[in-house]
């Protein structure tokens, strides 16, 4: 992709959880989302690739403890040095790419689940990493993607929708990948209706949040706001944030 995705978070690191602190129902319906669709036993060990700040492991702790505690995963220090000061998250400063072909080791040498919320779309070779990470997994493990699919139905302008789409993976070819790794797979688009305040999803955008509104320049944001301005004249917006949800069962 065009724009660098380290300064990227290294820059919202700060804001990120901020732009969802007033979402709890959404961080709320995700994290049970991501328990349900992966179903750990206690004491499963768990590697959240793309970790962030772990705003969405909330549940996943729940299963955790000192002893097996889940491998947080990224390559952005600014977002782990954000997590939670709890002992049942271990950082580790690494991509997937890492992981998969084991040139850095996590403290375990398999796990029963990788997850990847909202992180895939940065992994350049995806059916290479895949194959890599179904290798590190116990029988029965699971691997657990949660991505946007590309066509977004976001109020944004039409350049970021469209730009965003030809960046993001289809959740069917992460399906047929998962597959080739011989992972037993399912697929299916998981839906949360979200209804914002218009001026603070304008602030949002004005922020760039999501990386591909950083591969704009601030004038072209400013004409995009224009654009949403003039497509959504009424104080809230509602629209449906729909999540692919991707998941291989090793055999
Ligand atoms: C949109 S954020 C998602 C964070 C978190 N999973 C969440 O949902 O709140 C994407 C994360 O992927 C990380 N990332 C970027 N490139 C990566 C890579 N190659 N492998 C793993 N993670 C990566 C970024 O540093 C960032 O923290």
């Amino acid at each position: 992709m065009a724009y660098d995705s380290d300064e990227h978070y290294q820059r919202l690191a700060e804001t990120y959880e901020r732009n969802w602190a007033d979402r709890p129902q959404y961080v709320a319906w995700m994290a049970d989302k991501i328990m349900e669709w992966l179903d750990p036993s206690p004491g499963a060990r768990i590697a959240d690739i793309g970790s962030g700040t772990g705003l969405f492991l909330s549940r996943l702790m729940e299963i955790a403890s000192a002893d097996a505690p889940i491998i947080c995963v990224d390559p952005s220090q600014p977002m782990l040095d954000l997590l939670p000061d709890d002992p049942r998250l271990t950082p580790l400063c690494a991509t997937a790419e890492q992981i998969a072909t084991g040139e850095i080791k996590m403290p375990v040498d398999t796990v029963d689940a990788f997850v990847f919320k909202e992180a895939i779309h940065h992994v350049k070779d995806i059916p290479g990493t895949l194959r890599g990470l179904a290798d590190r997994l116990n029988p029965g493990g699971r691997i657990l993607i949660v991505s946007l699919p590309p066509r977004l139905h976001y109020p944004l302008f039409k350049a970021a929708l469209d730009r965003f789409a030809g960046g993001q993976p289809e959740p069917d070819d992460m399906a047929a990948a998962m597959h080739d790794a011989d992972l037993i797979v399912d697929n299916t688009i998981e839906e949360f209706s979200v209804t914002i305040d218009r001026e603070h999803w304008i602030n949002l955008v004005r922020n760039q949040w999501m990386s591909v509104l950083s591969t704009f320049s601030q004038e072209e944001v400013a004409a995009g706001i224009d654009e949403i301005r003039d497509r959504y004249p009424e104080p809230q917006i509602t629209y449906a944030d729909r999540f692919a949800f991707v998941r291989g069962i090793k055999r």
